[in-house]
């Protein structure tokens, strides 16, 4: 089959990757893509906000599937205008229709869904200008530190944890007054959950659904989680803690409900859900949801897949998944991500990339890479490249991430020492 995939970071090239594994698939489009996206399919110029344009192109390219990486076109409706377009509602995709994406696109709507469905989550209210006051007697009844949620999407900085109380109320008041634009019209107040957190994915047509392998990100700039908020500086999947009466609390208490959700409110979901958690003393709670595979977690992740891609995401759209098997590698995979010095303040485009020796062993996965007129790769994003190993254990899957990492050269690279250090610190305990 022919399949169009939106998307153009490290999430995407990894997704790439394992599609074009696939006997099914005939031709892989991706748009707009990356450098090493292009070398396993072909890249395509194309605004995947710009639906009808989307549209033509996979109708003058007999496309017969589509895969939204992102989040952006879900929220706005991608999947709904495919839907409702005559021409294209044969088209199999997979990607939440607006109202499922919705789960990401608004932290107010997703918490009413948990509490609908008794999902464990931190307690929680929202408000809004009108209702200030109700909002600070609130802060007042919570302990610190305090979480404020912006219910809109915030390009993932919509999220303060304030030490104390008069902090709070001055940044609620700041969120409420438009420090986020119409995202933070409305702002989620809600417990602190003390604990570890990791991430756990989620595939479903909306009646079935299949456990993808968990992994756990980092997502601060230094080292010891330190500095500013990233997309992402690595990942390692699986999650030793994760074991299978942890993960069996986590299928039980919140997969199953969830997917039961969506189903009993009759909400069109086809495609993955990423339940970021929290584990607090051994028991999962939902920090939030997002309707797409994560980044760096995908480059994880799916490089464990064993079974077929293709296979699977055409169950997925087709509402078969009953039909389909999952087999994972066993392994363990760490993925170190490489970054633009700066970021993920103002950092420097354009340099260029040496990409070392290659490994057969270590897979490397392009995320901000452009490739110019002499053939050159040149960074084009705040995060760069990132090397994925698989071990039988994970130090030394770490080991060999990081050795294929150093070999990967540019003026101004970044990358955290420490990916996976954290897990290895909790098993030798
Ligand atoms: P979110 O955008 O909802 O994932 O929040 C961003 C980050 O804030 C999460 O990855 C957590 O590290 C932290 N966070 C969010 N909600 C809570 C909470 N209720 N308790 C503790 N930390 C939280
Ligand atoms: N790595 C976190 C995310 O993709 O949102």
């Amino acid at each position: 089959m022919n399949i169009l995939l939106l998307g153009s970071g490290g999430r995407e090239h990894a997704i790439a990757f394992k599609i074009a594994q696939s006997p099914l698939c005939k031709s892989l489009y991706i748009a707009p893509g990356n450098a090493g996206t292009a070398a396993v399919g072909e890249n395509v110029s194309l605004d995947m906000s710009d639906f009808p344009a989307v549209g033509r192109f996979v109708l003058d390219h007999h496309v017969d599937m589509l895969v939204v990486g992102p989040e952006a076109p879900l929220v706005a409706g991608i999947a709904d205008y495919f839907k409702a377009t005559p021409e294209l509602s044969q088209v199999l995709v997979v990607g939440p229709c607006k109202e499922g994406a919705r789960l990401e696109g608004s932290k107010d709507y997703a918490k009413a869904f948990m509490m609908r469905h008794k999902i464990p989550t931190a307690r929680y209210q929202t408000f809004t200008r009108e209702t200030l006051a109700d909002a600070e007697a609130f802060l007042d009844t919570l302990l610190a530190p305090y979480v404020l949620k912006a219910d809109g999407l915030a390009a993932g900085k919509g999220v303060l944890i304030e030490p104390d109380l008069a902090t709070a109320k001055a940044h609620l008041r700041e969120m409420l007054d438009g420090k986020f634009g119409a995202a933070s019209a409305s702002v989620v107040i809600e417990e602190y959950l003390s604990g570890i957190e990791l991430s756990v994915f989620v595939l479903t047509d909306g009646q079935h659904y299949l456990l993808l392998p968990s992994a756990k990100d980092y997502k601060r700039i230094g080292e010891d989680d330190t500095g500013l908020n990233t997309g992402g500086m690595g990942s390692i999947s699986p999650v030793p803690f994760a074991d299978k009466e942890f993960m069996k609390k986590v299928e039980e208490r919140i997969v199953k409900p969830t997917v039961r959700g969506l189903r009993d409110e009759k909400i069109d979901y086809h495609g993955f859900i990423f339940v970021g958690l929290m584990c607090c003393n051994g028991d999962p709670y939902v920090i939030e949801y997002n309707v797409r595979m994560g980044d760096p977690e995908t480059e994880s992740v799916f490089p464990r897949i064993k079974s077929d891609v293709v296979e699977l995401l055409e169950h997925t759209a087709r509402g078969t998944l009953d039909r389909a098997s999952l087999t994972v590698d066993q392994r363990s995979a760490a993925c170190v991500m490489m970054v633009a010095g700066g970021y993920p303040e103002a950092y420097e485009k354009g340099k260029v990339i040496t990409l070392g020796e290659e490994n057969a062993d270590v897979l490397v996965f392009h995320c901000g890479t452009k490739m110019n007129d002499e053939g050159q790769l040149l960074t084009n994003g705040g995060r760069v490249i990132c090397t994925t190993a698989l071990a039988a254990t994970l130090p030394e899957a770490i080991l060999k991430s990081y050795n294929r990492a150093h070999s990967i050269t540019w003026d101004g690279k970044y990358l955290r020492h420490d990916i996976g250090q954290d897990l290895l610190k909790l098993m030798a305990l």
